[in-house]
């Protein structure tokens, strides 16, 4: 039994240590796109033109993004496609306070949906949108997109 145990623990123990960057951006990608089509359907609900009563399911959708997130850029996942900049493992206080904007503006959407109070869904939905592009002006490739 002990060496069984042992035989977990180590391959649990190295599996954590033997990062796989390629593995690593290839998540962060799929979370990104996650994040994109979250911000699109809200988008389009506030635009008017989708089914209104989903508006909260996505609010809340970003701020569980937002749990994610933080943990999708870890050291050695700047792979050659990447568009991460190295900026985000170089100036890490940085990346944290863009980080933490993001985080608080999603959760602000998710509150404001949730309170349904429409006069708090724009702003919040404002800040959500520079918290987006305050990260990529500064820590992504090919900020113009
Ligand atoms: C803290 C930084 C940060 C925040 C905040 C952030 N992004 Fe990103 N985003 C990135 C980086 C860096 C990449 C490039 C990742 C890579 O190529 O490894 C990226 C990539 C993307 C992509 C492209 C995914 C793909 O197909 O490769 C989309 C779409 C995206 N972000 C949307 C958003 C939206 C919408 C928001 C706000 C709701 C947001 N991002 C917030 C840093 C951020």
């Amino acid at each position: 039994m002990k060496s069984i145990l042992a035989v977990v623990l180590t391959l649990l123990i190295s599996h954590h240590a033997m990062a796989d960057g390629q593995a690593e951006y290839k998540y962060r990608q799929g979370v990104m796109r996650t994040v994109g089509g979250q911000m699109s359907s809200l988008a389009a609900i506030l635009r008017g033109q989708v089914h209104f009563a989903n508006l909260k399911f996505h609010a809340r959708g970003m701020a569980d993004l937002a749990e994610i997130v933080p943990h999708v850029f870890p050291e050695g996942s700047g792979v050659k496609k990447s568009e991460a900049l190295p900026d985000i493992w170089e100036q890490p206080d940085e990346f944290k306070k863009t980080m933490e904007k993001f985080v608080t503006a999603a959760k602000g959407i998710a509150t404001a949906a949730e309170s349904g109070d429409m006069s708090a869904i724009g702003p919040a939905m404002k800040s959500l949108g520079q918290a987006c592009k305050g990260c990529h002006d500064n820590f992504r490739e090919d900020a113009d997109r």
